[in-house]
């Protein structure tokens, strides 16, 4: 095994209060954590517990004196009443972050809709009673307070923050000690100088301004990602202060490691750096020799060693093996710090012939397109939704995930390294004014160890895309790009100009939507890679089979799409055809609040172009991608149901999404005929109606292997209630995804059902948000009960600290109901 070291370059003597933004590396929440007989002083306190109150965008009195007489800034540390440590906030909401305040808000037309451009932000932005037209919903304030010793006197604290919505400012004991615009950039905050070391107290508050959006979709409200305290030796590694580089070759595989240390103390200090690499199984894999490093009061050492990792145990799509490096800083033999980085080892690379490979082989990206926002909750989604989520796209055989328009959460970085979903990370911004540039800085710095991201998107769909003004801002960005993480390749989302402007600037060409165009692109331009970064979309609403614009409802067959879109269909079948078109992502996996196309008007507060409802629960779209993502799993799935009262005899269309050679249909045990199904496609009949039993058998080699069944079904009789899971942990913070569907009394799915469910949970869990994917909806997300949609309603549920099992039911007037019990795991 070879080691190799060198320390380098000493630059920055920032030693201010505040560090906005910091150099970094990922933290991963638990960060100096290595089990039992660790001695690192680096302790790392989420701060999950706040309170919150809403303040006024237009007010000061209302805004608790924030602005008052020019007050905020006048004088060090009298600011606002809410910001003071000693302020009464006991009368404020207690809320558990992640959380979105625009989530609990009424579902609001605009008051000043005068113009046909409000009205449409209005409903690009799902019709929530915030923004500038409601000063009095569109500032939030939180407090919380913490506790500091005696000890921290000596270390440095600070407090990092994945993302706030939107525009905030960080206040300690009343002192303002930070600020920051951006709804989806990480930033932190050194608040040592401004706390009572002597019993306190000491208190956090922010004031989230959020009457601006940034986006043209549901952005939610405050502090929607999670937040740490950190406490940490005045010698210590930085925030995001760590890159690994892994690559694997013929040998086994490199790994280059960069390593930051700062010392905030007044003297010079001999440190060792002793640094380990723990592998998938948790053993360690690599001992790295100890470096001695100079560290001059005031100053940043960046130290860098190489390594070589035997037999490495590759990062892929279904092995998503993890390394760790575990970096102790001693000072007089003392640990003073342990900072330990996730990473996994393996290659990727965008080919203009092959498409994407990893690790050497070519891999297709099924993809889909996602903002962070899911029924009931808004943007504030627990980690725990976040992995349902990715579940219930890997399940649908997607292998990648676009977070459209701007970096995801660190949360849902770490769960995409752990469960094999590649990712593309888009900047929210495509400028290169020096607060973009810090933005994307961030990001990069935050991100470039995951190694589930594949690729850096610097743009979507910008006015400036194909001028010489749009090549210029993106060549800064790719530049950016290129000197913190130059093991990635660069891409934006086109909507035109494929070959103008950013997209002869960036290394991967996306088309959004107009597939079709894509195979005259390639006959130009072979050696450009190119994929879709935004493919059909396909409009639909859960479960329903005619359209209907009066109710603004879209039938559910793969039929429906806006004039620049397409069908499933339609650009699958041109990308499958192509090694040279690296793959899709959707637009998009999951409905999101806003954009409520095709029906961009109150009362539709949701778009309709998921191949899953806000909820999660699959349309008959589902079915197409799950058949031809996952060929070797045979299925297939039939549309619509099987309750038509009153159209006995009239033609129903049927459509079969399936990937078994063949397919036969029955009607009451009547064979309407066999049919091969062609590939990527779908299959159809035309079906007299008679109620009864509709099914699909699937063959292959003549064998059936699979097959589905609708059945005309009497009234709703019960509710069946599910659970993800059934132990979740007993953290505080874990949350479980709650199903009710409604049935009759054989159990039969009532497709139309439509009743009131209430949730009832007993024991120490919390019904924190309900939804039924119905995107016309106006019901509230932040209740416990909720109608049926096309026959199913959600509800998530937050598991506490308690002890004992807790019970969840269902209740819904006339039905009987369902139980579900937990057994929390501590
Ligand atoms: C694209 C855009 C997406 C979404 C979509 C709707 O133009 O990038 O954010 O608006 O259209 O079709």
């Amino acid at each position: 095994m070879q080691i190799s070291r060198r320390n380098a370059i000493i630059f920055g003597a920032v030693a201010g209060a505040v560090s906005l933004p910091a150099r970094g590396e990922v933290t991963h929440g638990a960060a100096a954590s290595d089990g039992p007989g660790n001695s690192s002083p680096r302790k790392i306190e989420r701060l999950a517990q706040w309170r919150f109150h809403l303040g006024h965008a237009a007010s000061v009195e209302k805004d608790f004196g924030f602005g008052i007489n020019q007050r905020t800034y006048a004088k060090a540390g009298v600011t606002a009443d809410a910001s003071a440590p000693v302020f009464n906030d006991s009368g404020w909401e207690p809320v558990m972050v992640p959380h979105d305040w625009a989530v609990s808000l009424p579902f609001a037309k605009p008051r000043m809709a005068t113009t046909k451009e409000t009205e449409d932000a209005a409903a690009a932005h799902g019709f929530k009673a915030i923004g500038r037209d409601f000063p009095e919903n569109s500032v939030g304030w939180y407090r919380t307070p913490i506790k500091v010793s005696a000890a921290d006197r000596d270390r440095l604290l600070w407090l990092e923050f994945d993302g706030v919505f939107r525009d905030c400012i960080v206040f300690v004991n009343g002192y303002i000690v930070g600020r920051n615009e951006s709804g989806y950039a990480p930033f932190s905050v050194s608040i040592g100088d401004f706390l009572d070391y002597d019993g306190g107290p000491n208190v956090i508050a922010v004031r989230v301004d959020a009457s601006l959006g940034e986006g043209w979709f549901y952005e939610g409200a405050g502090i929607y990602r999670h937040v740490d305290l950190v406490r940490a030796d005045r010698v210590h590694v930085p925030q995001w202060g760590c890159v690994v580089r892994a690559t694997p070759d013929a040998q086994g595989a490199a790994a280059a490691i960069t390593l930051e240390l700062r010392n905030d103390g007044k003297e010079q200090v001999e440190a060792v750096v002793r640094q380990r690499i723990v592998g998938p199984d948790g053993k360690v894999a690599v001992s790295l020799a100890d470096a001695a490093v100079t560290l001059p009061a005031g100053k940043t050492v960046e130290t860098s060693a190489s390594t070589r990792i035997s037999a490495p145990q590759l990062w892929s799509v279904e092995t998503p093996h993890l390394y760790r490096l575990i970096s102790d800083v001693t000072v007089a033999g003392q640990i003073v710090d342990r900072f330990e980085t996730s990473f996994g080892i393996r290659t990727i690379r965008f080919d203009g012939a092959r498409g994407f490979l990893l690790n050497g082989k070519p891999v297709k990206l099924l993809g889909t397109c996602n903002h962070q926002d899911h029924a009931g909750v808004g943007t504030g989604i627990p980690d725990a939704l976040h992995a349902w989520r990715i579940a219930q796209l890997q399940e649908m055989g997607s292998n990648a995930w676009r977070s459209a328009h701007n970096p995801p959460a660190t949360a849902m970085l770490d769960l995409c390294d752990a469960r094999g979903m590649m990712m593309i990370v888009e900047a929210r911004r495509n400028s290169s004014d020096p607060a973009a540039m810090d933005e994307l800085s961030r990001i990069l710095r935050r991100d470039r160890n995951h190694p589930s991201i594949i690729a850096w998107s610097l743009g979507n769909e910008e006015p400036q895309q194909g001028t010489a003004r749009g090549a210029r801002v993106t060549q800064v960005m790719q530049d950016l790009v290129r000197d913190l993480d130059p093991t990635r390749s660069t891409t934006f989302a086109f909507d035109n100009s494929w070959d103008l402007g950013a997209a002869k600037v960036v290394d991967v060409v996306g088309y959004n939507y107009r597939t079709d165009q894509i195979p005259a692109f390639k006959d130009k331009y072979p050696a450009v890679p190119v994929y879709g970064s935004e493919t059909g979309s396909t409009v639909s609403t859960r479960g329903a089979y005619a359209n209907d614009a009066a109710k603004h409802i879209v039938r559910a067959y793969d039929t429906e799409h806006p004039w620049w879109a397409s069908t499933a269909e339609e650009w699958w079948t041109i990308a499958a055809a192509r090694d040279d078109i690296a793959g899709g992502f959707i637009w998009t996996g999951f409905d999101y609040r806003g954009e409520p196309t095709p029906y961009p008007a109150w009362p539709s507060i949701s778009s309709y172009f998921g191949v899953l409802d806000t909820c999660g629960f699959p349309k008959d779209n589902y079915y197409y991608y799950r058949a031809w993502w996952r060929p070797d799993q045979p299925l297939v799935h039939l549309l619509p149901h099987w309750n038509w009262p009153g159209r006995e005899g009239e033609a129903i269309e049927v459509w079969v999404h399936g990937n078994c050679a063949e397919v036969e249909l029955l009607l009451n045990g009547r064979s309407l005929g066999r049919k091969t199904m062609p590939r990527n496609r779908h299959l159809a009949w035309s079906v007299p109606y008679t109620p009864g039993r509709i099914e699909a058998r699937g063959y292959d080699k003549g064998r059936r292997t699979a097959r589905d069944i609708r059945e005309t079904t009497g009234v709703p009789a019960r509710i069946e209630l599910t659970s993800d899971r059934r132990m979740p942990d007993a953290s505080g913070s874990d949350a479980v995804v709650i199903r009710a569907e409604v049935q009759d009394s054989k159990g039969r799915a009532v497709p139309d059902a439509s009743n009131l469910v209430r949730f009832v949970v007993e024991g120490d869990a919390k019904v924190i948000g309900v939804g039924n994917g119905d995107p016309t909806s106006l019901e509230a997300d932040q209740a416990s009960e909720r109608h049926a949609f096309a026959g199913l309603a959600q509800a998530i549920v937050r598991v506490g600290k308690g002890a004992g099992s807790i019970r969840i039911r269902a209740v819904a007037d006339g039905l009987s109901g369902g139980t579900v019990i937990l057994l929390p795991h501590r």
